[in-house]
């Protein structure tokens, strides 16, 4: 009988005790794309051991790359003719790998990959990839479940975004670095992960201006060339472990990320009753909790705003906290999709269109969850530290593509957890 892998979590435990983090997963998938953008040997260190970096190590594999991951390590050897075509047995399974469009574009004038499926949290459509692409002067069209991309004269143009999309601002990034001209990406995301494949591109030789705000001005180049690079911390990890230690009254420090790409956050953790100190001398931070949190309101945003990517976990906490909060989600439309998981674990949560009310309670309760998301899996395992009993967390290959040695982390913090094998249920019963 297939077996299916699941964390069993006992409640009541503080987390307590240093945690370090690696680079940030959506930094360092678009830098092993931006790889593609030039002949030679990238190497990025201090990387997660995550499944969605082996993934897209196998996305580069079929262009044609050498691609090794080891100790924390990505060493891509890029051939001089990378091949134009990213499957749907892999875009599907991670959706960031449709970034490879840009930079296969910018070096070889076609590209083909599969539409993604994506994420359980939202439509999350590409039409404004499309328009910036076919601005830079490609002709772009989708057909039998692809994205198809041409042009061999890519010229800079000015592209305004709806809305500051991470994925178009680094996709039209890497089309327009090796394009003729001057590009103008305006209303561009303003990440810490874009700042940081800016930095990256601007090492291999790329000439981009305004970086981190909302006008990015590229001058093309006619090539560029490979580097060495250390991606950005993961400032999601580094905020998950941040609210776990107030969820749990703990006290955590958190090594190697920088406190101010989560400014927010950890000011909101404060107004909760957290203690936050940053590190002296060395880049992390230190949170510690000795009462209930009280109840917050959060309202998440493109940066600098609260991230998205830390709803799940901002619900949790609520879902614990003294009092009623109310959280707003305004990236993603169907985010909340994992609030009836979180329901199974006792939370007192409604939902009203893109927003949430959450009544704290003192306790929640053991129950079996399922993960529908990454950043959904880590959420419902902070809520079931808080839980009576013995919690149940399925599905959690979702939790095991961003988020390294999660359990391990989780263990040497004081959690009670364990990564247990059991027959599938879904396993059909002979009938
Ligand atoms: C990235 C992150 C994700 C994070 C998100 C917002 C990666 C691998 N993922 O996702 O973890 O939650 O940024 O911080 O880096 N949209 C469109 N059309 C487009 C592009 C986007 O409508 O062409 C919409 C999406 O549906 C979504 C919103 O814009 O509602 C924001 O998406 P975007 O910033 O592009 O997120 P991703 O890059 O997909």
């Amino acid at each position: 009988m297939p077996h299916v892998e699941l964390f069993r979590i006992t409640g009541g435990a503080r987390l307590v005790g240093d945690v370090p983090v690696s680079g940030a997963k959506n930094s360092v998938l678009k830098l092993m794309a931006a790889a593609l953008l030039a002949e030679g040997r990238t190497v990025l260190t201090h990387t997660p051991q995550i499944l969605d970096v082996a993934i897209m190590g196998e996305v580069l594999r079929r262009l044609g790359c050498a691609v090794t991951i080891a100790d924390g390590a990505i060493t891509i050897d890029c051939p001089a003719r990378p091949g134009s075509e990213a499957d749907y047995d892999l875009v599907r399974r991670m959706r960031a790998a449709i970034c490879v469009l840009g930079p296969l574009l910018a070096r070889t004038g076609a590209a083909k990959v599969a539409l993604p499926g994506g994420d359980a949290i939202g439509s999350r459509g590409l039409d404004m990839h499309i328009a910036g692409l076919t601005r830079l002067g490609a002709e772009v069209t989708s057909e039998h479940g692809f994205v198809m991309a041409r042009g061999t004269s890519l010229h800079g143009a000015t592209v305004w975004l709806d809305f500051p999309s991470v994925g178009a601002t680094e996709q039209i990034l890497m089309a327009s670095v090796l394009a003729k001209g001057t590009t103008v990406i305006d209303n561009a995301a303003r990440e810490p992960e874009i700042i940081d494949i800016c930095t990256m591109l601007t090492s291999m030789g790329a000439r981009i201006g305004g970086a981190g705000s909302s006008t990015i001005e590229v001058e093309g180049v006619e090539e560029l060339e490979p580097v060495q690079h250390r991606p950005v911390a993961d400032r999601i990890v580094a905020g998950t472990w941040a609210i776990g230690a107030v969820m749990t009254r703990g006290d955590v420090t958190v090594r190697g990320a920088d406190w101010r790409h989560l400014e927010i956050t950890l000011d909101k953790l404060v107004t909760a009753g957290a203690a936050v100190e940053p590190l002296l001398g060395s880049l992390g931070f230190r949170v510690a909790m000795e009462q209930r949190p009280r109840a917050i309101d959060m309202v998440t945003l493109p940066y600098p705003g609260f991230p998205t990517d830390l709803l799940p976990m901002a619900i949790a906490l609520a879902s614990v906290a003294d009092g009623a909060s109310m959280v707003t989600e305004n990236v993603f439309d169907a985010r909340f999709m994992f609030v009836n998981e979180l329901t199974r674990l006792g939370a007192d949560v409604r939902t009203d269109g893109h927003h949430a009310v959450i009544r704290g309670r003192e306790r929640l309760s053991g129950a079996p969850v399922r993960a529908t998301d990454i950043r959904a899996g880590a959420g419902l395992v902070l809520a079931a530290l808080c839980a009576d009993g013995v919690s149940e967390v399925s599905d959690v290959s979702h939790i095991d593509r961003g988020y390294p040695s999660f359990v391990d982390h989780l263990r040497g913090l004081g959690a009670e957890i364990a990564r247990v094998d059991v027959p599938d249920p879904d396993f059909p019963l002979g009938f």
